[in-house]
């Protein structure tokens, strides 16, 4: 074979796929318990609404978005995320007006050009949330509640919510100025990647993941100490409303996040079941980013949560239980006259409900048995001639071993009571 998936991208196989649709229809349940309606946007976008949205200065912008330009020399890029792309679909189709508040939800696949390892692909998919149009505590503890709320309903423990506000763009200025002031006589002992974000967004060297640079991190001063009265009274209200809804969570003073569109309220939860990418969920208040994109001011909160570092907590936990799939009918189909009226029975079966299958070989008695074993069949039907001139099945009861004759007219309900038994 000549070709192989690109690297960071990973096939979904049917053994796997069981477990994604249980994951994906849990979280339609919880988002729906919440009346939260699904967004979808399309795959690519114009770049700008990234660029914009996420910030030119950002990993994701600067270095791993998939751009292109297509036949009209327009730049377009694969989405990374989801935030952008919804705000811009609430302004463009004007949701933003209909209703004070648009609880939209979505599950997606994104593109980032990340050097791949465990937890970090370059195709990965997200479900997450957005509560576009009120500035609230409520709004911002009702999003972390419900990214909690998705992951206990499938069973995960152990994780971590790491809570901390950025405040407003004033506030986070002031903040980089006194950074700057305490890296600056210690940027000889900081990494090389954290040397070069010190002119250009020094917030991020915060998150660098260096053991030196986190050790030498832990002096620095914090984005709490410069924030204004009304962000510190709303950071105040959402650890609150955590504490009353019995929603454990740690201040993490230095968690700044990955993008550049948040204001206030931001928050991770990390998994100690995840390696060095241990972040399951991050997200948080983004109250401007309608009017960078020349919308009217549209306060907004959402979360993000990967869903393959989901199914790696899950597997860790071993949440993950084999699909037992089975079928309900084997159809056995003897001699060449017979098969002629397989495909016919086989779609009546089918249209009755019946998850039935059959051989498309021609193959021996024996070997159909075996086939119909394989595919753990309920039932198997054996319509050889002797069948066909009395004008009935062999039905043969796989558990029980029992064999007995049924009709042509009355094999649809036998079939139907015997698989509800
Ligand atoms: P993010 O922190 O960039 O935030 O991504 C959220 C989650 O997506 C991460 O915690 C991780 O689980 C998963 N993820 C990110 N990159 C990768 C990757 N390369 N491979 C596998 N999983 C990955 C956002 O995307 C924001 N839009 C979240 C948000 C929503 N903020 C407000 N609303």
């Amino acid at each position: 074979m000549n070709y192989r998936r690109i690297k960071g991208t990973q096939d979904i196989l049917p053994d796997k796929t069981a477990i994604w649709q249980h994951v994906e229809q849990t979280i339609r349940q919880c988002m729906d318990i919440y009346n939260y309606r699904e967004i979808r946007t399309p795959v690519f976008e114009q770049t700008e609404v990234f660029a914009r949205g996420i910030g030119q200065l950002t990993d994701i912008v600067s270095k791993e978005m998939y751009t292109f330009q297509d036949k009209g020399k327009k730049s377009l890029t694969l989405k990374p995320e989801m935030t952008a792309p919804v705000m811009r679909a609430c302004l463009e189709n004007n949701l933003v007006n209909q209703s004070a508040v648009n609880k939209l939800y979505y599950l997606s696949p994104l593109f980032r050009q990340e050097n791949p390892q465990a937890g970090r692909l370059r195709q990965f998919h997200q479900f997450g949330a957005e509560a576009i149009g009120i500035n609230s505590a409520h709004l911002d503890t009702e999003i972390i509640i419900l990214a909690m709320f998705v992951y206990q309903t499938l069973g995960l423990s152990d994780l971590n919510l790491k809570i901390n506000s950025v405040g407003d763009p004033e506030s986070r200025e002031k903040y980089k100025i006194s950074l700057k002031k305490y890296f600056k006589p210690l940027l000889d002992k900081y990494c090389k990647n954290c040397n070069s974000r010190y002119e250009s967004n020094p917030l991020r060297i915060l998150d660098c993941k260096n053991k030196t640079c986190r050790e030498l991190n832990q002096n620095a001063p914090i984005l709490l100490d410069y924030l204004s009265p009304a962000s510190l009274e709303n950071f105040e209200m959402v650890k609150t409303l955590l504490k009353d809804n019995n929603t454990t969570y740690e201040i993490e003073p230095y968690l700044v996040r990955g993008l550049d569109y948040y204001t206030d309220t931001v928050f991770e939860i990390t998994s100690k079941n995840l390696g060095s990418q241990d972040a399951i969920c991050g997200g948080g208040r983004y109250d401007l980013l309608a009017e960078q994109f020349g919308g009217a001011h549209t306060p907004a909160v959402g979360f993000a949560s990967g869903i393959e570092r989901l199914l790696m907590v899950m597997e860790a936990q071993s949440l993950i239980k084999e699909e037992d799939r089975s079928l309900d009918v084997y159809l056995c189909l003897l001699g060449e006259k017979v098969s002629l009226q397989g495909m016919n029975w086989l779609q009546k079966l089918r249209v009755s409900g019946i998850r039935a299958d059959r051989d498309y070989q021609n193959r021996s008695v024996k070997a159909q048995m075996r086939d119909a074993n394989r595919q753990k069949a309920k039932l198997v039907l054996l319509l050889g001639e002797n069948e066909l001139e009395k004008r009935c099945f062999t039905v043969k009861d796989m558990s029980e071993g029992s064999q007995t004759e049924i009709s042509f007219d009355k094999i649809i309900t036998f079939l139907q009571e015997k698989i509800n038994e």
